[in-house]
């Protein structure tokens, strides 16, 4: 399959569209509905767990603007997966000219994605992806999550390799396509080395939730118990610095913490030295979905995948970068 790469921020060109649509509502022959060449997308978003959330709603919010001749009904489902779907299946019955998701969960969705197509209103996935058949649609723009597990391992085994280290880990929420993939990339980097995973358990992606399962950890642990955090994202570890400080512990030091987003506060901590080793997942995927969406109701191929680039950060990298990016 064909991998498109995402280079940074897409500019959406102009909105002239001449092919004939696919759309669920009355075609207009410019692929939106019958509401003067405005195209009316729903999109099914997570929630708002995480600083990463909020500048991903922001960017698609901005991509699926009037402006850029978008009517955008929007859905934040608060990491309800049944939420979600009913918001899906309320999208059909509304007749959109397009469906996007960011699934919570990747199981449980051949049912309503069944629905969207028997409708004939194309789905576009971004971010996080599905279990389903990839029939069932269009095409997925997000971030490669088993490759920023593999870099976040990657400096864990080159940093702690050799030395016997006590790992524990803040999972993001149980059955989500971020959680799965980062752990197996990260598991399968630290394999043979010397780290011993002695604890893991969901945070949800949440900052309090990442701090309520390290004061968890702590009480069973000990902050001499435990050398490594592996977080799946920057709002759990950052609630593990928080639970870190109260038991008296030094982030950073003590315990050190390997996280992936690269969000602000996320970056701010690691050139504070509190966090050790962030790895990116770029946010910013709205305008990439907006030009999917219009391509796929004009009936143009694209590629199945794209994937955002990501770079990852130590603390002298964060420093230089910090007061220039964009989230
Ligand atoms: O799916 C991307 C993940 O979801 C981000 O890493 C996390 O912060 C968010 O909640």
């Amino acid at each position: 399959m064909l991998k498109k790469v995402l280079t940074g921020v897409a500019m959406l060109g102009s909105l002239a569209l001449v092919a004939t649509g696919c759309g669920g509502s009355s075609d207009s022959g410019d692929g939106s509905s019958d509401s003067g060449g405005v195209i009316k997308v729903g999109f099914a978003q997570t929630g708002s767990e995480s600083g990463w959330r909020s500048a991903n709603t922001e960017s698609m919010k901005e991509a699926f603007s009037k402006e850029n001749g978008f009517d955008l009904v929007f859905n934040a489902a608060d990491n309800d997966p049944a939420a979600q779907i009913a918001a899906v299946r309320s999208f059909i019955n509304q007749g959109v000219d397009a469906i996007v998701i960011a699934p919570i969960v990747e199981d449980g969705w051949d049912d309503v994605l069944n629905e969207a197509k028997e409708a004939d209103i194309p789905v576009i996935l971004e971010d996080r992806t599905v279990s389903s058949s990839d029939d069932l649609y269009a095409a997925w723009v997000g971030d490669d999550f088993t490759k920023e597990g593999e870099t976040a391992g990657q400096w864990a085994a080159d940093t702690f390799g050799d030395t016997a280290t006590k790992l524990v880990v803040l999972e993001g929420t149980t059955g989500s396509a971020p959680a799965n993939d980062r752990a197996t990339g990260f598991d399968s980097a630290i394999e043979g080395t010397k780290i011993e995973k002695i604890d893991s358990q969901t945070g949800e992606f949440t900052r309090d939730g990442g701090k309520k399962v390290m004061e968890g950890f702590l009480q069973k642990y000990g902050v001499d118990g435990i050398d490594l955090v592996f977080a799946h994202n920057d709002d759990m570890a950052l609630g593990a610095i928080e639970a870190i400080e109260a038991a008296g512990g030094t982030p950073g030091e003590d315990i050190k913490i390997v996280s992936i987003d690269a969000v602000h506060d996320g970056m701010q901590a690691l050139v504070d030295g509190k966090i050790n080793f962030i790895v990116e997942c770029n946010p910013l995927l709205g305008d990439q979905a907006a030009e999917l969406v219009k391509s796929v109701l004009n009936d143009e191929s694209v590629d199945k995948q794209t994937f955002a680039v990501d770079q990852s950060f130590t603390q002298d990298q964060a420093a230089k970068v910090l007061d220039s990016r964009p989230y």
